[in-house]
């Protein structure tokens, strides 16, 4: 009797530890439950560039995200088939973007600025923010862009670092 009382607490503890195993990662990293498992990696290997689909960046203070329309002018021809490729084409047909959970975005309430443009005409690869996103599906936070690290990487490079900067 005492025995398998014994065993059970392990087999608890044990299923315990698994289960923060797997948690782990989702919680330091999370990534939102997306509509369609947009393959970044792919995309990526097969030779486009960030500012392909985020045309945006280096222009104005968004990146943006590409709109289902450019997903089905490329995939008209390519790949037309898949599964993943025909759920994405059924929204373009339908005439719908693709409902995206944001990854990064501040909440409008926090009347923050983050312009794009500047950081990249200052000489910054998109991966010094949001990481390298050769081996990633949909976009996960890398880190989180708290104010620690806008002020750590202003105070290195003397860029500004009044409050009104950055908060309206
Ligand atoms: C500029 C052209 C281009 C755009 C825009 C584009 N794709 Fe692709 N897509 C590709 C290429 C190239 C591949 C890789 C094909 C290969 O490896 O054979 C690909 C691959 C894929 C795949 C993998 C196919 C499979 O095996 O299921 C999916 C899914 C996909 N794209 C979805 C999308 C979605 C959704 C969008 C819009 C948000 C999009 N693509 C926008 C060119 C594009
Ligand atoms: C210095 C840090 C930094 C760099 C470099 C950077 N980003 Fe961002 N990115 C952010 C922050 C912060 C946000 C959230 C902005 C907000 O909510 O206003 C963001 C948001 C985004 C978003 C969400 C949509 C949007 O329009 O805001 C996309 C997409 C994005 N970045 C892509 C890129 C790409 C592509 C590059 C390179 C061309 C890049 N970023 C370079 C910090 C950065
Ligand atoms: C073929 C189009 C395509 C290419 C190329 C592409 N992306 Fe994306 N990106 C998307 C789509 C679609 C989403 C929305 C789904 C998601 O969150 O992954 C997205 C989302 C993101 C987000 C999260 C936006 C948010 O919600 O805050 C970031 C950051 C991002 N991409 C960065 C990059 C960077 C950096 C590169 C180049 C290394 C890149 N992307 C290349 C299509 C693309
Ligand atoms: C990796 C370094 C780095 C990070 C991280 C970074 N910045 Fe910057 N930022 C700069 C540099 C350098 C400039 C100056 C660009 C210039 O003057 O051309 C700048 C400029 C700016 C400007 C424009 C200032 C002006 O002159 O009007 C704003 C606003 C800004 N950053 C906000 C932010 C916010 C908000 C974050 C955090 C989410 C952030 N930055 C993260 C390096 C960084
Ligand atoms: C370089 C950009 C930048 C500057 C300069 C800056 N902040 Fe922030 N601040 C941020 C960002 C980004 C956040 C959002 C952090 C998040 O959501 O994780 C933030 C969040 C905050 C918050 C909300 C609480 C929190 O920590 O999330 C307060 C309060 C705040 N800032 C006050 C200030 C004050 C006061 C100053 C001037 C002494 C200042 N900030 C200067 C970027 C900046």
């Amino acid at each position: 009797m005492l025995k398998s009382i014994r065993r059970w607490k392990y087999l608890l503890l044990g299923l315990l530890l698994a289960g923060l195993g797997t948690a782990w990662p989702r919680l330091t990293h999370p990534t939102p439950a997306q509509p369609l498992a947009f393959p970044h990696a792919l995309h990526l290997r097969a030779g486009l560039h960030c500012t392909d689909c985020h045309r945006y960046a280096a222009e104005s203070a968004s990146a943006g995200l590409p709109s289902v329309r450019e997903c089905a002018l490329c995939h008209a021809r390519l790949r037309t088939q898949t599964p993943l490729v025909r759920k994405a084409l059924a929204y373009a047909q339908r005439g719908i973007e693709i409902p995206w959970r944001r990854v990064y975005r501040y909440p409008a309430s926090a009347h923050l600025r983050f312009p794009h443009n500047m950081h990249i005409a200052a000489g910054f690869a998109c991966s010094t923010c949001h990481g390298d996103m050769r081996g990633v599906t949909t976009a996960r936070l890398w880190k989180p862009l708290n104010m620690g690290v806008c002020i750590t990487c202003h105070r290195q490079y003397g860029a500004k670092t009044e409050c009104q900067n950055c908060h309206d």
